[in-house]
């Protein structure tokens, strides 16, 4: 497996404060990397800089050979790097089948628009269980229902790179396995993930799954990468968290 994304000693200031100390990393394609560590570790800030809503001070963040860090958030995203936020980002005027169709609209090479795979999207509405309701406004869905329709919307993109902040955050056990099969189809067709999360449970499912490494980190600097197992039992690791509310 190549690099898909190289994050090269990237440090992120705000102000005086580092949250982020010369972070290296490194991703494969098809590779799901948890990132785990307590709260302010610096997860979700290095998740910013690899989506570019951070810019770093020191360091650079390549994707695909190419330096990204110094790009607008537009340009990483259609390179296909794509986030999800924590507020569902989905048209509340447009039916659920709408916005997928929107979602999955894409230019080819020669600059006209690729025909819609509806089949693919057929699938995709049953695999997060909108199908039912995919003809109703994304306004008359529940919160959690705009989570699995944003979910949705990342899976209809072919993109490269998936960015997930606490996924499971909120979700049922029955929604945990779901997520975990929405998971499995980004790893089916070869995407990268990276995925943070304090749920343990869920974190040491997918881990076995799909054989995905767990990089811990704390006060802005990656400490140890390894199993899931190998991290849960590595003593440094279980100092920091014995001091802290939770992991
Ligand atoms: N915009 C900002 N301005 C100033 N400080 C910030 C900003 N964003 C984050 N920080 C600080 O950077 C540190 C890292 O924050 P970050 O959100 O990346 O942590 P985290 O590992 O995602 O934590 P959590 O598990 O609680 O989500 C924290 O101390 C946080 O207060
Ligand atoms: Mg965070």
């Amino acid at each position: 497996m190549r690099a898909l994304l190289e994050v090269r000693n990237v440090t992120v200031k705000y102000g005086n404060f580092t949250a982020l100390d010369r972070v290296s990393l490194s991703i494969s394609q098809g590779e799901l990397r948890v990132l785990i560590g307590p709260n302010g570790a610096g997860k979700t800030t290095l998740l910013d800089a690899i989506s570019g809503t951070v810019k770093p001070s020191y360091g650079d963040i390549y994707y695909k050979n190419t330096v990204i860090s110094k790009l607008p958030i537009h340009k990483i995203a259609r390179m296909g790097i794509i986030r999800k936020f924590q507020t569902p980002n989905v048209i509340e005027s447009l039916s659920v089948w709408d916005n997928l169709i929107l979602a999955s609209v894409k230019k080819n090479v020669s600059g006209t628009f690729a025909p819609v795979d509806h089949n693919k999207i057929k699938d995709i509405l049953e695999l997060v269980g909108l199908h039912e309701r995919r003809y109703d406004l994304a306004k008359e869905l529940s919160h959690g229902e705009k989570q699995w329709l944003e979910l949705a919307m990342i899976l209809t993109n072919d993109c490269d790179l998936v960015l997930l902040d606490e996924p499971a955050i909120g979700l049922t056990l029955k929604d945990i396995y779901k997520l975990i099969d929405i998971i499995g189809y980004f790893i089916k067709r070869n995407s990268s993930i990276i995925i943070v999360d304090h749920n343990m449970d869920f974190l040491r499912m997918i881990c076995e799954k799909f054989e995905a490494r767990v990089t811990f980190m704390h006060q802005g600097k990656i400490l140890r990468t390894g199993t899931f197992d190998e991290i849960r039992s590595d003593n440094e690791v279980k100092r920091i968290y014995l001091g802290v509310e939770r992991c």
